[in-house]
């Protein structure tokens, strides 16, 4: 009978141990994990402070609403009872409802693949839209977690690019990795479908290669197709 007993206790508490250390884990990789996927920024190589980092969900990289755009030099507001988000800095007018993934961007409708969510009191939204939206270069350095934003790339030939696609406003019309409207089609891995002449050929005069076409020609100079290919051609 006694024998028996001092077993039981044993069995408790040897559960009890298991169970301990099980949760002490199970919360070790739990604060593993949320340092593991927290994504810092860059800004033309200055660190942002981030009071809540960036992170990726399902895929998607979502940096901090606020903090990006005020370094960039935007105006921003929120309206608590639209649940919206506003930037502003010249042209580049932006319009973001948490949870919804329909954007205002220079006053269209335009559409992100992750919709904005609330993270501790802030506001996160798409990385690709905001590189797009405000025209700058981005570089993923996996090694330290880091999205590299740049407002004008080294190769001075796709800075131009990437300054017309922006000026011009393509993202109104075309997504491009997963922001942007659905009149013309998705340009995303555009530059591994068509080669750099054929792109050439489009941009100069779309009507030239199909009749009734509805992209417009923007009659640019060689110097602006070419870097505008060199652009397209970064999106494999
Ligand atoms: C007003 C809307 C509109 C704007 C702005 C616009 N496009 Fe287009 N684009 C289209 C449409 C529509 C097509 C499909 C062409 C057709 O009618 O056959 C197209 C086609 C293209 C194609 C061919 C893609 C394919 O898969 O066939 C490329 C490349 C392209 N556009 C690049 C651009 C670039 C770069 C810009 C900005 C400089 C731009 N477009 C701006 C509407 C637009």
């Amino acid at each position: 009978m006694r024998a028996t007993r001092i077993n039981h206790r044993r069995v408790l508490t040897g559960a009890a141990l298991v169970l301990i250390l099980t949760l002490g884990l199970l919360v070790n990789a739990a604060v593993a994990r949320a340092e593991e996927e927290a994504v810092y920024v860059t800004l033309d190589g200055r660190s942002l402070l981030l009071d809540v980092p960036g992170q990726i969900r399902e895929g998607r990289t979502l940096v901090p609403f606020r903090a990006i755009f005020e370094a960039l030099g935007a105006d921003v507001s929120w309206d608590p009872m639209a649940q919206t988000v506003y930037a502003e800095r010249g042209d580049d007018t932006l319009a973001l409802t948490i949870g919804s993934r329909v954007v205002e961007w220079r006053g269209s409708m335009i559409k992100v693949d992750a919709p904005p969510v609330i993270v501790d009191g802030r506001t996160l939204v798409p990385l690709r839209l905001v590189a797009q939206a405000m025209g700058l270069h981005v570089t993923w350095n996996g090694e330290e977690r880091t999205v590299e934003l740049e407002t004008s790339p080294a190769d001075r030939n796709l800075a131009r690019g990437i300054q017309i696609v922006h000026d011009k406003g393509c993202m109104v019309c075309h997504t491009i990795n997963g922001a942007g409207g659905q009149i013309g089609p998705d340009l995303t891995g555009v530059g591994a479908r068509y080669s750099e002449e054929w792109l050439h050929t489009w941009l100069e005069n779309p009507q030239a290669v199909r009749t009734g076409s509805r992209m417009p020609n923007f009659r640019f100079t060689d110097t602006d197709l070419t870097a505008v290919v060199t652009y397209l051609e970064t999106l494999q």
